[in-house]
């Protein structure tokens, strides 16, 4: 246990020294006259197979493999080596003169409070990681300054600065948010591009964002309909989280400009209004630049 062994080696500690801290010698009795005796402690690593006599000195003898004593002592057996507790791993093994050390297994961190090894925080979208945890240290995350953007649930990814469209020779579609990155377009060839088209760009990040409950997300991956007009997603009950998000991703990715118009309708449909409202903001701002000549755009 990662504790534990502290408890017990605080009352030895107690018991042994009571207020002198190097003592190595303790008062026993003669077991022939039953006369008071001053017998040498045993060193750390060794325990006291017998305690001395007027005649004949204490006699020690090494711990066993698999205990330990960390203190001169005077007791008849050594301390049984602690063994790691759930989601720990050895630090230092167990060695005749001290008990092994365990700390936290990797992405994992040591509570104090509920006395044992905890996982690592995800931040959530809209928040990077600042540090990363340790074995000692939970996750730090931050919101995502301006400028910059995390569109993962993760413990690893810290925030990402925007893409800078003026710097790709392209035009600023829809300015990045904490949770999304901007959205460029380039002003070569057609400029006849749909609007949800380059929602489909923001899409993943915003069924992430969302935070859905996952019944809902299980309501909106079975409305979605696949290419060929057929309904896949009849086993979605059974998917977690992650699988039906993969699940609506590959449907955004494949989907016709007109299927994702539709999208904030089929939000409504399973009682995601706030969410559709959103969207369709996005897809406004989108379309507000889109209707703007590209070069006079670009030229600010
Ligand atoms: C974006 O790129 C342009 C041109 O390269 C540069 O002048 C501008 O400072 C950049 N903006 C940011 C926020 O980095
Ligand atoms: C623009 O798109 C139309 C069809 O959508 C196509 O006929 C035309 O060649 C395209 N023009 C350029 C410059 O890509």
């Amino acid at each position: 246990m990662l504790f534990s062994s502290v408890s017990v080696l605080v009352l030895l500690c107690a018991a042994q020294f009571s207020g002198t801290m190097t003592l190595k010698t303790f008062q026993d009795e003669d077991p022939d006259t039953g006369l008071p005796v001053v017998c040498d402690r045993c060193a750390p690593g060794s325990y006291l197979r017998a305690p001395c006599t007027s005649k004949e000195k204490s006699d020690c003898a090494p711990c066993p493999s698999g205990s330990f004593t960390e203190l001169w002592n005077h007791i008849d057996k050594c301390l049984r080596c602690g063994v790691c507790g759930h989601n720990q791993v050895v630090k230092t093994q167990c060695s005749a003169q001290q008990d092994c050390e365990c700390e936290c297994r990797q992405g994992y961190y040591f509570k104090k409070k509920f006395d044992h090894c905890v996982r690592h925080s995800d931040c959530p979208s809209g928040h990077g990681v600042l540090s990363t945890g340790t074995a000692e240290q939970d996750t730090v995350c931050q919101v995502c300054p301006s400028g910059s953007y995390s569109d993962q649930v993760s413990a690893q990814q810290s925030c990402t600065a925007h893409s800078n469209c003026s710097a790709l020779g392209q035009r600023l579609v829809l300015k990045g948010s904490a949770w999304h990155d901007s959205v460029c377009a380039t002003c070569e060839g057609n400029t006849t591009h749909d609007g949800a088209d380059y929602l489909r760009e923001i899409l993943p990040a915003f069924f992430v964002h969302q935070k859905m409950t996952l019944k809902r997300l299980r309501r909106l991956a079975n409305k979605l309909p696949s290419k060929d007009g057929e309904n896949p997603n009849e086993n979605v009950a059974r998917l977690h989280r992650g699988e039906l998000n993969a699940l609506v991703d590959a449907w955004v990715g494949a989907a016709a400009t007109e299927q994702l118009r539709q999208l904030p309708a089929k939000l409504r449909k399973i009682g995601a209004g706030s969410a559709a409202e959103k969207l369709e903001n996005k897809l406004r701002r989108i379309e507000s630049v889109l209707t703007e000549p590209c070069a006079a755009v670009e030229a600010e």
